[in-house]
């Protein structure tokens, strides 16, 4: 016999992606040929310049102690530096910038460092589940902001009752976004940072696609609005930037208070990275714009291969600027059954858009993050299974 778990635990929803890899693998172990087009992680390797620093730095001997619950100096530079050429803004090294254990640890502990039983975060109706995870965690909940596609998917701050920001600690945005692949301007991040210094709330911009974009979009950073540290904190990831998903390497960066307090809650909880992750991290900042252009040239292929193949299967979407997905709306039905019929006839798993709110029922997610030939067979079977159907 053991105790039951805690009540934060029990009222918790399992992980949607937690469950659906279990029925996939039940699904592969009964001799099913599964192809995924719901996972949201590159296929492709890192620049080898990363790998080749990772294992060079592995064999040093000094390299494997802790190396400090704020990561390495240099590491720290090295974002500062990105940011300063990125987006032209100014970052102190030392107070705005945290080294994180993939952003999904941070997104979860700035919760932790922000809401208490009673509290609040608001976030758009359809967006990443760990927003509202981490809020529940805490003890809080999550106020869900209406998003629509002819809104673009950006929430209308002046819509939001004055009753919801009094509570609100934290407002979460993403943009590129997942799942909707919508992106915003610097007049809407403008507006956020206005909105979140007028009600005393953290700014929380997740930003992990920032450099996945198309067409020769360029993403801004909410930090390039006017007053932005004086609330705003961002998220950024090497897990779609430079695909080192599995990494685990991540940073915050911005507002120093916000920056103080996510770190009393991490030094509490983890230790960091061993050096030669930091150190490969460095390098991986210094990837020629030229390699992720030629990334996301690939993603962006995928991308019109996805969108030309969804009239014949009863889907139709946007073009999106930017991220790794193609968010499809089901013509006559819902996401979810759609996406069951697709596993069960056509052994192609597609992410339904529930999984990121009520707001998604109609909808679903394809990953760009695919093989090609996986892409171009599971597309295939997709057209058979519908034209099927009928
Ligand atoms: C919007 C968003 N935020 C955060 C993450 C987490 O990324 P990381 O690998 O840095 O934890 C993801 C991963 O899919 C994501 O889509």
């Amino acid at each position: 016999m053991t105790p039951p778990a805690a009540e934060r635990i029990r009222t918790l929803p399992p992980y949607p992606f937690a469950v659906l890899n279990q029925r996939v693998r039940a699904l592969q172990q009964a001799g099913k040929d599964i192809i995924r087009l719901d996972i949201g992680s590159p296929d492709m390797p890192p620049p080898e310049a990363v790998t080749e620093t990772l294992y060079a730095s592995a064999q040093r001997p000094d390299r494997h102690g802790y190396a400090g619950y704020k990561g390495t100096a240099g590491f720290r530079e090295a974002i500062a530096a990105y940011y300063q050429r990125r987006f032209g803004v100014t970052l102190d090294p030392e107070t705005e910038v945290l080294p994180l254990l993939g952003s999904k640890e941070g997104i979860v502990n700035l919760a932790l460092a922000y809401i208490s039983p009673g509290d609040v975060v608001l976030t758009p109706a359809i967006s990443y589940p760990a927003y509202a995870a981490g809020a529940h965690l805490a003890g809080g909940e999550a106020i869900f902001l209406p998003v629509s596609e002819k809104d673009g998917y950006l929430p209308d701050f002046t819509a939001i009752r004055p009753a919801d920001a009094a509570r609100a600690k934290l407002l979460w945005v993403n943009y590129p976004n997942n799942p909707t692949g919508s992106v915003a301007d610097l007049d809407f991040y403008t507006q956020a940072v206005e909105f979140c210094r007028r009600n005393n709330l953290i700014l929380a911009s997740d930003n992990p696609y920032v450099d996945v974009t198309f067409d020769g979009y360029v993403a801004p950073s909410a930090l390039q609005a006017d007053g932005a540290k004086d609330c705003a904190v961002e998220f950024m990831s090497f897990s779609k930037t430079y695909n080192m998903a599995g990494w685990r390497l991540g940073a915050a960066v911005g507002n120093a208070e916000a920056i103080r307090n996510l770190l009393v809650v991490k030094s509490n909880v983890d230790s960091g990275h061993f050096h030669a992750v930091y150190d490969a991290g460095i390098v991986a900042l210094q990837t020629p714009q030229a390699w992720i252009d030629e990334r996301n040239g690939i993603y962006q292929r995928r991308r019109d291969r996805i969108l030309a193949v969804l009239p014949e299967i009863g889907l139709k979407a946007y073009k999106p600027a930017g991220s790794l997905y193609v968010w499809a709306r089901v013509e006559d039905g819902d996401g979810g059954a759609y996406a069951e019929a697709a596993l069960e006839a056509a052994s192609v798993v597609i992410a339904p858009g529930l999984i990121y709110g009520e707001a998604g029922r109609q909808y679903l997610r394809f990953s760009v993050g695919v093989p090609d030939d996986h892409l171009d067979e599971a597309l295939e079977r997709l057209k058979r299974w519908f034209a099927s159907r009928a």
